[in-house]
């Protein structure tokens, strides 16, 4: 339940933020956003988990998956992706279970693409992941 709460709590100052500004401020200004949105260059107090926490994306013609590379088990575990564009629509999202084997989510490109993505992956105890690309 704890995790929940906790994963409520940061989509919603998501939110906030999104309502205000675009998620390539948000994301990009990810300083200001330490202890909420980490990310490669700011792994903040979770630096250690970087490989296992950060959103892998690979782009293959139209098609998008992100997978983190994260063990999934009952009490630890990626609760969801989101593919998000640069202007804020959001092109795709994913929520996985405790019973998923692992967590990789696919997309499939619209017609006119935007050419920066923003991957989210959120882990239950690691807290709120975000990865840009360039498509
Ligand atoms: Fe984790």
């Amino acid at each position: 339940m704890n995790s929940r709460r906790k994963f409520l709590q940061t989509a919603l100052v998501l939110a906030g933020g999104m309502a205000i500004s675009s998620p390539k401020q948000v994301f990009a200004g990810a300083d200001s956003y330490a202890g909420i949105v980490y990310t490669k260059k700011n792994p903040g107090k979770w630096a250690k988990k970087v490989g296992s926490h950060l959103p892998q994306v690979t782009v293959k013609d139209k098609k998008v998956t992100i997978l983190t590379d994260h063990p999934m088990g009952e009490k630890h575990y990626i609760v969801r992706h989101t593919l998000v564009t640069a202007d804020g629509k959001v092109l795709g999202e994913k929520t996985f279970y405790p019973t998923d084997k692992k967590a990789e989510s696919n997309y499939e490109l619209p017609q006119g693409h935007a050419s920066i993505l923003y991957a989210t992956s959120f882990c239950n105890k690691h807290d709120f992941w975000v990865a840009e690309v360039k498509v």
